[in-house]
């Protein structure tokens, strides 16, 4: 902590450095004029006093004058409150009635002289106090810097890409794969399986029949719509959480992902750029660094502990990024889907942007504009720089926002009970 005394008796000046010297680095001078010289100087060199002790009777540039012009280069520098010099007031007993015109000119405290060490002490430790709270951040706060900073070290056991997306991305990827290859892979996973034939069989998709085996369901649901609906089913086990709090927002994230998915795929089949199912799945994982850091943090956080909500989400936004672009890369997957984690939240785009990029990111904006959101904002997309350079006008655009609207709605009855 910096502290300047300001007094132009030396006498007084010597008791109050002797005080607080325990607790701070204290400079002193011996006017007011210094003291205003002194204060802009420290704020120039953004090395600011936290305090200022300032004498109200001094010849020349007295302490209420000093206070006045200090608030005043404050205020031109736009220093919100919190950012503000604490200004204490040191008042001879007969000059106690100034006090109150010195707290309307913006000081923060006062002490008496002669004086009491015991008080000034105190109040300086409150001061202290204060000031390294400020510094060591809140407690959500400081939870995600030391999961960023084991995560940083390779501390934080990374979670694992489910076998089976692997394997449906294979396939994929593979020319001569057939349905039959596709369905072969599936039936490996009980679960998804299940999942996979309730999906087929549910309103969305239903034919006049019920289907009870994979490979009927492959044929029904499509190549391409059946490796979205497993990647998106075994995604979906990524985004739990053992605390409540966390597990809702898992939640939230879930759909903002399956949001993006689809804003994904529409944007890419309407703009005509890249591929169709790529882009589903890259709108799918672009936010994984956000669940990464909330299961974390589940792990860390005892379950019946409330965090700071948010201001969990405003780090999660600050840092989710690098976490995610670190992630995909540990899981093999292509540069490409890096560099969306790390840029799709649309800082640096311009014209030399991947359009790969320029659609996550407009179909992550879309997800928010439809409400599948961790925060609420209202957006409005044609507006977006990405939709520009994507030559997306606003007619095609609402047309893509009623297409996504329609599939989530569909989309959580189907996957309400995953
Ligand atoms: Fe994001």
């Amino acid at each position: 902590m910096k502290v300047l005394v300001v007094d132009d008796d030396a006498l007084s000046r010597k008791m109050l450095e002797k005080i607080i010297s325990t607790l701070a680095e204290v400079t002193s001078v011996d006017s007011g004029v210094s003291a205003v010289l002194t204060f802009s100087q420290a704020l120039e060199k953004s090395t600011p006093f936290d305090v200022i002790t300032l004498d109200i009777t001094m010849p020349g540039l007295d302490g209420m004058g000093a206070l006045q012009e200090i608030r005043k280069i404050e205020k031109t520098k736009n220093l919100s409150k919190d950012k503000q010099t604490k200004i204490i007031m040191v008042t001879a007993h007969s000059e106690k009635h100034m006090v109150l015109s010195c707290i309307k000119m913006g000081c923060d405290d006062y002490i008496a002289k002669p004086f009491d060490k015991d008080i000034v002490l105190n109040k300086f430790k409150g001061f202290a106090a204060a000031k390294s709270s400020e510094k060591s951040g809140s407690d959500v706060e400081q939870k995600v810097q030391q999961i960023v900073r084991r995560f940083k070290e390779g501390k934080i056991s990374l979670p694992v890409l489910p076998r089976i997306v692997q394997d449906v991305q294979a396939i994929i990827k593979e020319p001569h794969s057939t349905m039959d290859h596709l369905a072969q892979v599936i039936e490996k996973d009980a679960l998804i399986s299940m999942k996979l034939i309730a999906t087929a069989n549910s309103p969305v998709y239903r034919g006049a029949e019920k289907i009870q085996s994979i490979s009927t369901a492959v044929q029904r649901l499509g190549y391409k719509e059946t490796q979205s609906i497993v990647s998106a089913i075994a995604n979906k086990g990524l985004y739990i959480a053992k605390h409540k709090q966390f597990g809702k927002l898992m939640e939230k994230l879930w759909y903002h992902s399956l949001a993006s998915a689809y804003g994904g795929r529409a944007i890419a089949q309407k703009s005509g750029y890249g591929d169709v199912e790529k882009a589903f799945f890259m709108g799918l994982v672009h936010d994984i660094g956000k669940a990464l850091i909330i299961k974390a943090l589940d792990e860390i956080t005892p379950t019946n502990k409330e965090v700071d909500e948010t201001e969990l989400i405003a780090i999660l936004q600050d840092v989710h990024t690098r976490f995610g672009a670190v992630l995909l890369k540990h899981w093999g997957f292509a540069d490409e889907f890096s560099q969306v984690a790390l840029l799709h939240e649309g800082q640096d785009i311009s014209d030399k942007t991947p359009k790969e990029i320029l659609m996550i990111n407009l179909a992550s904006n879309l997800a928010r504009r439809i409400g599948y959101s961790l925060f609420d904002m209202e957006i409005d997309l044609a507006s977006i720089t990405s939709a520009r350079f994507l030559r997306l006008n606003p007619g095609l655009l609402s047309t893509i926002t009623e297409n996504v609207k329609q599939q989530l709605s569909e989309a959580r009855d189907t996957f309400q009970d995953f």
